[in-house]
C-alpha cells in the first residue's frame, strides 16, 4: 500500500490535509516534524507534505525537519510555513512581510505558471487563501518562483527535477478554489500514487492484523450504541467472532426505540452480546435529583457499578477494546498512543475486569471514514449516520427531576422533531438536532379546556468542532409542522420552542 507522510509543524489545519489526501484513496499518516530520517525510511513514504505552522523559519526553536528528508528523492511539498522550509534549507531567504507589502491574510487572487507539474490543467488565474506574514523574498537555488499574487511575488515555488514544491497559500481550506486539483496534482502526477486505499482493504486488512493479534484470546468491548463503539464491535466481530464480548448497558435514557436497535444490529452476528437493562436502577438512584452536575455524577457512577458487577462475572479478558478514532490520537500526544477513552465520557473503566492489552481497531480512521467502514461492515446506516448523543443521554435534556412520564414525553417529541427532519431531506444540512424538555409548565386551551403543560424545546445546531455552534436556520413550515405534531400526539405538551441561541453563549445541550 502506498502511503504519504505528513509531517507536521503545528497548522491548524493539518488534520485537513490528511483528510484531503485519503479523500484520493491515497492513504497518509501525520507524524510530528521529529520523526527521525529513519523512521522516515521506514515508513516509505511516495510523497512527503509539510504542514503550516505559527512558526518563523528564521528563528532559532522554530520546528525543522531532520535536513536529511530532501536527500532522499522522495517528492515534497510544502505549504506555507513548509513551503517558507524549502527555502530556508536550500539556500532561498524568508523575510518577515510588512504591513503594507507581501503579508497577506484571507482570498488572494493568484497566478499560476501552469507549465508546473503542481498547476498543470488549473486556469492561469483563481482564488487562493493565503494567511502568513513572512514571505519568501529570494527563491531557493534550483528552484524558480511559479505563481504570484499582486502583493506576493512568489506565491509557490518548484523544483521539477528534485520534484519539490511549495505553496504559500493553503490548498487543502475550501477558500482556495484549486486546491484540490493541486493536491491532487501532487499525489497522482509528482508522486506517481495509484490510489489504491480503499475502506474494503482497509476493512480486510484490520481484519487480518486483529486475527494475528488475539489468537485465541478473549476480547471485551463496551458499547454506547454510538458511532464509534457500533463500527469497533462490528470490526472485532467480523474478525474474531465469538471470542468477542459486547457489553451494552441500556441505562433507560436512550432516545426512542435506540436500546432495541442498538441490539438488533448485532444480534444476528457471532458474538456475545450482553444487554444489561439498567433503567430501573439509574431511574430510582435519579428521582428527585435536580441539579445537573449530581444527575451526571449518579449516572456515571451507576454505570460504573452495573459495569463492574458484569466484570465480576467475565473475571479477565485478554484484550480491551476501544473505539478510538484518529483525531483522538493526534490530539492526545500526536501519534503517541492515546489516553484510555473513559467510557460514555462518564467515568472510565470497571476496575475489576483486568486485561493484558487495549486494541483499538478504528486508532487510524477519521469520523468519517470509521462511517464508511460501518457501511462496509453493513451496520444499519441509522447507527452509522449517528449524531453525537451525550453519554447520560436523554438525563441531561430532560431540565430538573428525571421521571418516566417525562422520559416518555421527550422520547415522542424527539422523534417527531427527528421524523420531520428526516421527511424534509434536512437530516445532513445539520450538525446535531433533538428535542429537549424544559421544566417549565404553562397554560393553553386544548379543545374546550385549559391546559396546564409543559413546554418542549427544540434545539439544531450547525458546528465543525462543537467548541463553537451557531443554530439551524430550519424553515418555518417545517417548525410548524414539528409543532403541530408535538402538541397533538405528546400528552403533557401543550408548548414547543425553537432554541434560537448560538454556542457561545449557550451550549448545545441543556444541562
Ligand atoms: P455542549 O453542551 O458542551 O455539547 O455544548 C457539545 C457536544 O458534546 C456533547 N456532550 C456530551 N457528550 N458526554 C458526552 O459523551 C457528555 O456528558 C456530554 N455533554 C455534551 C453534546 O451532545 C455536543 O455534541
Amino acid at each position: 500500500m502506498q502511503k504519504v507522510l505528513i509531517l507536521d509543524f503545528g497548522g491548524q489545519y493539518d488534520q485537513l490535509i490528511a483528510r484531503r489526501v485519503r479523500e484520493n484513496n491515497v492513504y497518509c499518516e501525520l507524524h510530528p516534524h521529529t520523526m527521525t530520517i529513519d523512521e522516515t525510511k521506514r515508513f516509505d513514504p511516495v510523497g512527503i507534505i509539510f504542514t503550516g505552522g505559527p512558526g518563523s523559519v528564521y528563528l532559532e526553536g522554530s520546528p525543522k525537519p531532520d535536513p536529511a528528508v530532501f536527500t532522499l528523492g522522495i517528492p515534497i511539498l510544502g505549504i506555507c510555513y513548509g513551503c517558507q522550509l524549502l527555502a530556508h534549507f536550500l539556500g532561498g531567504r524568508v523575510t518577515p512581510a510588512q504591513e503594507d507589502t507581501a503579508r497577506e491574510y484571507g482570498k488572494t487572487e493568484t497566478v499560476f505558471d501552469t507549465s508546473c507539474a503542481l498547476f498543470r490543467g488549473l486556469p492561469d488565474k483563481s482564488v487562493t487563501w493565503m494567511s502568513h506574514g513572512d514571505y519568501l523574498s529570494e527563491v531557493p537555488r534550483g528552484f524558480r518562483s511559479a505563481a504570484h499574487s499582486a502583493v506576493c511575488p512568489t506565491a509557490a515555488v518548484c523544483d521539477e527535477s528534485r520534484r519539490f514544491y511549495g505553496v504559500q497559500f493553503h490548498p487543502e481550506v475550501n477558500h482556495t478554489e484549486f486546491g484540490r486539483d493541486i493536491l491532487r496534482n501532487f499525489l497522482f502526477s509528482i508522486c506517481g500514487a495509484s490510489g489504491d486505499w480503499t475502506m474494503s482493504d482497509f476493512k480486510d486488512r484490520a481484519i487480518g492484523s486483529i486475527r494475528a493479534k488475539v489468537g485465541s484470546g478473549k476480547a471485551l468491548l463496551a458499547l454506547s450504541g454510538g458511532v464509534d463503539s457500533s463500527v469497533a464491535a462490528a470490526l472485532m466481530s467480523e474478525a474474531i467472532g465469538p471470542q468477542l464480548t459486547c457489553v451494552f448497558v441500556d441505562h433507560g435514557l436512550m432516545r426512542k426505540n435506540e436500546g432495541d436497535e442498538v441490539e438488533a444490529a448485532f444480534s444476528s452476528r457471532s458474538l456475545n452480546f450482553i444487554r444489561v437493562n439498567a433503567a430501573d436502577r439509574f431511574l430510582s438512584r435519579l428521582a428527585d435529583v435536580t441539579d445537573p452536575e449530581k444527575k451526571r455524577k449518579i449516572i456515571g457512577e451507576e454505570f460504573i457499578r452495573v459495569f463492574e458487577e458484569i466484570g465480576k462475572k467475565i473475571g479477565s479478558v485478554d484484550f480491551l477494546v476501544q473505539g478510538t478514532i484518529y483525531p483522538d490520537v493526534i490530539e492526545s500526544g500526536k501519534g503517541e498512543a492515546a489516553v484510555i477513552k473513559s467510557h460514555h465520557n462518564v467515568g472510565g473503566l470497571p476496575a475489576n475486569i483486568s486485561f493484558k492489552e487495549i486494541i483499538e481497531p478504528l486508532r487510524m480512521l477519521f469520523k468519517d471514514e470509521v462511517r464508511q467502514l460501518g457501511r462496509e461492515l453493513k451496520l444499519p446506516e441509522g447507527l452509522v449516520s449517528r449524531q453525537p448523543f451525550p453519554g447520560p443521554g436523554l438525563g441531561i435534556r430532560i431540565i430538573g427531576e428525571i421521571t418516566r412520564e417525562k422520559l416518555e414525553m421527550l422520547r415522542e417529541a424527539d422523534a417527531i422533531f427527528r421524523e420531520e427532519i428526516a421527511k424534509a431531506g434536512l437530516s445532513q444540512s445539520s450538525s446535531q438536532f433533538f428535542a429537549a424538555l424544559t421544566n417549565m409548565r404553562s397554560v393553553g386551551v386544548m379543545g374546550d379546556g385549559r391546559s396546564y403543560d409543559y413546554a418542549v424545546a427544540l434545539r439544531s445546531v450547525n458546528t465543525g468542532d462543537y467548541m463553537t455552534a451557531d443554530w439551524t436556520r430550519l424553515p418555518y413550515d417545517l417548525l410548524d409542522r414539528v409543532s403541530v405534531r408535538i402538541v397533538n400526539e405528546v400528552r403533557g405538551i401543550n408548548r414547543v420552542l425553537y432554541d434560537v441561541t448560538s454556542k457561545p453563549p449557550a451550549t448545545v445541550e441543556y444541562e
